[in-house]
């Protein structure tokens, strides 16, 4: 096992101050969907829920900083304001991008992120970075959740859900594989130690394993749950 006090090379506060910008982004895109949710008229009970996700994602943001700092990282982290929020589709109902906002950052982002979180949970030792990733595998099982209850809401509830339905159908098969290319391409310049894991690292094949695993395992059985297919795996 390694020393809680490991010490952090320059990647381990690169990767923090990245997981911040990720996790400030996730609470400014959901505090949108929310937004969009009342304007939809949507289940008073999906709306708070989205709400209390948003506070969660700020306390990963801070957490993440908190151990950003902590390995050294200088520099603050990088928000585009353009990227901290959901985009129309110009013409097209309003349903139609709550639904893509549903799949793509919760039923694919935040189901893939448990077994992600997961792994990289499992060798941190340094009490900065596993006390984020106590709190963020903790709240990451109810942020899938939310995604599977939305989008079964959307397709059962919503006077749209059948062209709803055809639109995940549609747009869920590319939308995996351009997302599948970023998770398994190999990035690693150099192999990562002992140390880094310790602050919570992931080596990037790692990533592609879950991905690999998350497609049969999780997206293919919980999409054809609400009648969604996946195309047979190649
Ligand atoms: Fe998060
Ligand atoms: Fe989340």
């Amino acid at each position: 096992m390694i020393e809680a006090e490991a010490p952090a090379s320059e990647r381990v506060g690169v990767e923090w101050r990245r997981r911040t910008e990720a996790e400030y982004t996730s609470a400014a895109i959901t505090q949108h969907l929310a937004l969009w949710l009342i304007q939809i008229g949507a289940s008073p009970d999906l709306i708070r829920a989205g709400l209390v996700i948003v506070d969660d994602e700020l306390v990963h943001a801070e957490l993440s900083h908190a151990a950003a700092v902590a390995a050294g990282s200088q520099a603050p982290p990088q928000l585009t304001r353009e990227r901290l929020g959901l985009a129309r589709t110009p013409g097209e109902p309003l349903e139609r991008d709550i639904l893509r906002a549903c799949v793509r950052s919760f039923c694919v982002g935040e189901t893939l992120a448990v077994p992600l979180f997961a792994a990289m949970r499992e060798r941190c030792a340094v009490p900065v970075a596993r006390a984020c990733l106590d709190r963020v595998l903790l709240d990451e099982v109810r942020h899938r959740d939310f995604g599977w209850t939305l989008i079964e809401w959307l397709f059962e509830a919503c006077p749209m859900g059948q062209d709803l339905r055809a639109l995940a159908q549609r747009e869920l098969p590319p939308y995996l594989e351009s997302r599948g290319r970023l998770y398994t391409a190999a990035r690693e310049l150099a192999p990562m130690t002992d140390e880094e894991r310790a602050w919570g690292l992931l080596p990037h094949p790692r990533y592609g394993e879950i991905w690999r695993r998350a497609i049969e395992r999780d997206f293919r059985p919980r999409f054809a749950r609400v009648g969604v297919t996946l195309p047979a795996a190649s």
